[in-house]
C-alpha cells in the first residue's frame, strides 16, 4: 500500500515517534518531525529523510499544511498538542494513553479535533483473535479474566537511564497504571465497562521513580464477571497475557509465546493457535487506519477520543480506590 503525496507532522522523536516515522515513510509518506529534543531529531534524520524537523511546535505548525500528524510525546503533552493540531482540521493519530487523567481532557469536547487513539494492542492479530473468538462463545459465559504485564523498567530503552525517561515521572504520565493502561483498554475492548473497581496503586519495589510501578485491579462487571489486572515494572522475565476463564474452557493469549491457547481439561493440555506477527505489525496496523482515515476510505476511527476517555476514567478509578481503600463505582 502507498500514500503518495501525504505529509505527515511527528510530535516526538523518541522511541514511539521514531517508529511511527519509519513506518510512515514505508507506507508512502513524507515525514516531518518535532522534538524539543536536538539529538532526537537528529537520531531521526539518522534513521531516514525527514522533510523538515523542529524544535518549536508553532513554528512547525506554521511552516506547511500538513495531511496528518502522529502525536508521540510524553502523555502529559497529549491534549494541548491535540488542540494545537486539531485546529488544522486533521486526522492524528495520539499515543496511548490520552493524558494522565479523564479530567484533564475535557477541553477536548470543544476542540473538535479528530483523533484515532494508539491503544495499538487492537491491532495485534492474536489479540483481536483472542477477543473473537471468546466472543464467539467458544469456552461459553465467560466468568474470570486476568490481565497480567509484568516488565522491568531498565528494560525497556537499553539506550537510556531508565530515570530519565519519562515513565520514571509521575508528572510526565509515566507509571505501571497509566503506561499499561492498555490492558485497561483491552478489558473495555473485550469486556466493557466494569460496575466497579477496587484496586491498588503502589510504588514498591527499588526503581529510582516518582511513579507507580506495581498495580492490581479486581473489576466486577454486572452480568457478575470478575477481572484482575496486575501490572508491574519490576519483573523479570517479561510476561504479558491474558486468561479468560469461561464455563466450558480457558482461552490464554500470550504475547511471549505469541499464541492464542484454549484448554478444555483439568490438565495443562492447551491447543495452541500460534501467530508469526511482529510488534511492529500493531503500529503498522494503525498507521494504514490513520492513512485511511486522512483519505477518506474510512470515516471514524476504531479507538477513539470515548475509548481513551473511558480507559482513563477507570485509571482514575483506581487512583481513588487505592487512595480510599474502597470499591469505587465506574458505571453511574
Ligand atoms: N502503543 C505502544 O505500544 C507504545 C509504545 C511505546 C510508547 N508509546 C507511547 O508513546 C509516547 C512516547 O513514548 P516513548 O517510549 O517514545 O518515549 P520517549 O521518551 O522515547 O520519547 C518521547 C519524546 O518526546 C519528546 N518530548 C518531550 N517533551 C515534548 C513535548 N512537549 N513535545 C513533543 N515532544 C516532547 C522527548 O524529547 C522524547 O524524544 C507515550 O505516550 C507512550 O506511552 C506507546
Amino acid at each position: 500500500m502507498s500514500a503518495p503525496n501525504l505529509h505527515l507532522l511527528v510530535i516526538g522523536l523518541g522511541s514511539a515517534g521514531k517508529r511511527h516515522a519509519r513506518n510512515l515513510r514505508a507506507l508512502g509518506c513524507t515525514v516531518s518531525g518535532f522534538d524539543p529534543r536536538a539529538d532526537r531529531q537528529e537520531e531521526a534524520a539518522a534513521e531516514g529523510p525527514l522533510e523538515s524537523t523542529f524544535s518549536d511546535l508553532n513554528e512547525a505548525l506554521a511552516a506547511t499544511v500538513y495531511d496528518g500528524f502522529v502525536i508521540a510525546s510524553p502523555p502529559s503533552f497529549h491534549v494541548d498538542q491535540i488542540i494545537a493540531a486539531g485546529a488544522t482540521g486533521r486526522w492524528i493519530l495520539c499515543e496511548k494513553p490520552l493524558s494522565i487523567n479523564a479530567a484533564s481532557c475535557r477541553r477536548l469536547e470543544a476542540a473538535g479535533a479528530k483523533v484515532l487513539l494508539g491503544y495499538t494492542y487492537r491491532w495485534w492479530p492474536p489479540v483481536a483473535e483472542f477477543r473473537r473468538r471468546l466472543q464467539s462463545g467458544e469456552i461459553g459465559a465467560v466468568r474470570h479474566i486476568r490481565f497480567v504485564m509484568s516488565a522491568h523498567l531498565a528494560d525497556w530503552h537499553p539506550w537510556e537511564r531508565y530515570q530519565d525517561f519519562f515513565m520514571a515521572n509521575k508528572e510526565q504520565g509515566g507509571g505501571a497504571l497509566l503506561d499499561e493502561s492498555h490492558f485497561l483498554d483491552l478489558l473495555l475492548w473485550i469486556s466493557g465497562k466494569p460496575q466497579s473497581v477496587m484496586a491498588s496503586v503502589d510504588k514498591i519495589s527499588d526503581l529510582d521513580i516518582s511513579a507507580d510501578d506495581n498495580v492490581d485491579v479486581i473489576a466486577s462487571f454486572s452480568n457478575g464477571m470478575k477481572a484482575n489486572l496486575h501490572l508491574d515494572l519490576i519483573g523479570r522475565p517479561h510476561q504479558r497475557h491474558i486468561i479468560a476463564v469461561g464455563e466450558t474452557g480457558t482461552l490464554m493469549w500470550s504475547y511471549e509465546e505469541n499464541a492464542v491457547k484454549l484448554s478444555r481439561t483439568g490438565e495443562l493440555n492447551w491447543a495452541d493457535q500460534v501467530f508469526t506477527c511482529e510488534r511492529n505489525e500493531m503500529f503498522i496496523g494503525a498507521a494504514i487506519e490513520l492513512l485511511d482515515l486522512i483519505r477518506g476510505i474510512r470515516n471514524a476511527p476504531s479507538c477513539s477520543l470515548e475509548d481513551g476517555i473511558a480507559a482513563l476514567e477507570v485509571v482514575d478509578a483506581c487512583r481513588q480506590s487505592s487512595a480510599s481503600g474502597q470499591s469505587i463505582r465506574v458505571l453511574p
